[in-house]
């Protein structure tokens, strides 16, 4: 398995990730799919051969803060190590001095504390409508 940070993914592959992972994304709006993939700055892909396998979208501005939007690994290739090793290598090549946040779905609350992340009270969002 390989970690590609630079990788192109076209939105149909981001689509069958997401699809195939069981993460709620809206993969039913190609336009907003189109944008999510276009306007995102970091975009890591786990493949094995030509096929990927896994994905972790986030937004930094290589300085100070990442926020990590979504992580998702194909039901297949679940608890084999790929998520864990999207974000060793997304750490690694932003270093120390830039923190990492997301929101972590219900089913994910006990995964974030095992890769690295610890868990905080002082986080606040707005909901999105959909
Ligand atoms: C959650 C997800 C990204 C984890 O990726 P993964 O490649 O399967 O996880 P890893 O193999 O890196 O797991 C690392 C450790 O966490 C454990 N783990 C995996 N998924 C877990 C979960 N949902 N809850 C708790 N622990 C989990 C693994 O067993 C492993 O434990 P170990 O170190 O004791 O062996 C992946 O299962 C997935 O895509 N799930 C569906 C989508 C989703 O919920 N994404 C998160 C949105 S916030």
């Amino acid at each position: 398995m390989i970690i590609n940070a630079n990788a192109k993914i076209s939105s149909s592959q981001l689509i069958d990730i997401f699809e195939s992972s069981g993460i709620h994304r809206p993969i039913n709006d190609s336009l907003r799919m189109q944008r999510m993939l276009n306007n995102a700055n970091i975009i890591y892909t786990a493949w094995i051969d030509d096929q990927v396998i896994g994905v972790a979208r986030g937004f930094s501005d290589f300085s100070y803060c990442c926020f990590i939007s979504d992580l998702a690994v194909k039901r297949e290739y679940q608890h084999d190590g790929v998520g864990r090793a999207l974000i060793n290598k997304i750490r690694t090549d932003l270093g120390k001095n830039i923190s990492l946040v997301l929101l972590a779905a219900p089913s994910a609350i006990n995964y974030y504390p095992k890769i690295g992340f610890e868990s905080v009270t002082d986080a606040f969002k707005i909901q999105r409508k959909v």
